[in-house]
């Protein structure tokens, strides 16, 4: 049976969400996508790709049967998916996990709740994979790699085996780490960099290779919307 699914946030990513939804559901009926769920007053009753743009974050206590995913996480407020969950409060079971029917999990490896593979990511081997993390396309996470909650991997990232995410860091488009490495919670890896060392908690990293920039690295809106 189908089931009911709202995309919370109505930015670029949750566009490329419904899109992914309705690449699933070309190949298997799954899901009713029925729209977005956005706090900016000015998307209110807006069409964002071809769905409705429904009300504010809050309506999602009217549709009390519905999936949700969290569809947010610009490179500027990149810890929005933590802050609406928490404010949101909701079991790991209300949450959807989306997989793009392009992207490839190996049997051993783990997906959490209300994660999102993008098109042609690929998992390959004991990949485990927390909640609520974002992995854009293209994506490749080879053997032993761990990825905390909240995460988010922009589009062709590269990690070797056994590297480490930790919770709510951002991990530049096309950035390139070195295998055993540790991202620590909340850092950020610029795009393109390329990662041959552990990078600290809370720390920006850029370049090739990657060194530690003296900027602050936590988003500078930390709003909740898209
Ligand atoms: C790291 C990042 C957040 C810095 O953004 P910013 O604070 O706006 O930085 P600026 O554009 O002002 O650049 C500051 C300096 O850092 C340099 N710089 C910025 N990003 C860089 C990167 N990824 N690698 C190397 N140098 C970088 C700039 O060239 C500039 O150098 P300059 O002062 O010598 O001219 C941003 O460049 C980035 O990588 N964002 C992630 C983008 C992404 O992956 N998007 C995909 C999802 S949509």
């Amino acid at each position: 049976m189908m089931r009911e699914l709202l995309l919370i946030g109505a930015g670029g990513f949750s566009r490329e969400m419904a899109e992914a939804v309705r690449a699933i559901n070309a190949v298997q009926p799954t899901w009713l996508l029925r729209g977005y769920l956005d706090d900016s007053p000015a998307l209110h009753g807006a069409q964002v790709g071809g769905l409705p743009v429904l009300g504010s974050i809050e309506l999602v206590h009217d549709h009390p049967e519905a999936a949700l995913v969290l569809t947010t996480g610009r490179p500027d407020n990149y810890v929005s998916r933590r802050l609406i969950a928490e404010r949101l409060g909701f079991d790991d079971d209300r949450y959807a996990t989306i997989v793009h029917p392009t992207a490839t999990v190996g049997v051993t490896c783990r997906v959490a709740a209300g994660s999102v593979l993008l098109a042609h990511a690929d998992l390959t081997a004991n990949v485990v994979v927390g909640r609520h993390v974002a992995v854009m396309p293209q994506v490749v996470l080879p053997h032993d790699v761990r990825v905390d909650d909240y995460a988010t991997l922009a589009s062709g990232v590269r990690l070797g085996g056994a590297c480490h995410v930790a919770e709510e860091a951002y991990i530049g488009a096309a950035a390139c780490l070195r295998e055993r490495i540790t991202i620590g919670a909340r850092a950020m890896v610029g795009m393109g960099s390329l990662v041959t060392r552990d990078v600290p908690s809370e720390r920006l990293w850029l370049g090739s290779p990657a060194r530690d920039v003296d900027r602050a690295p936590l988003p500078t809106v930390l709003q909740e919307s898209a």
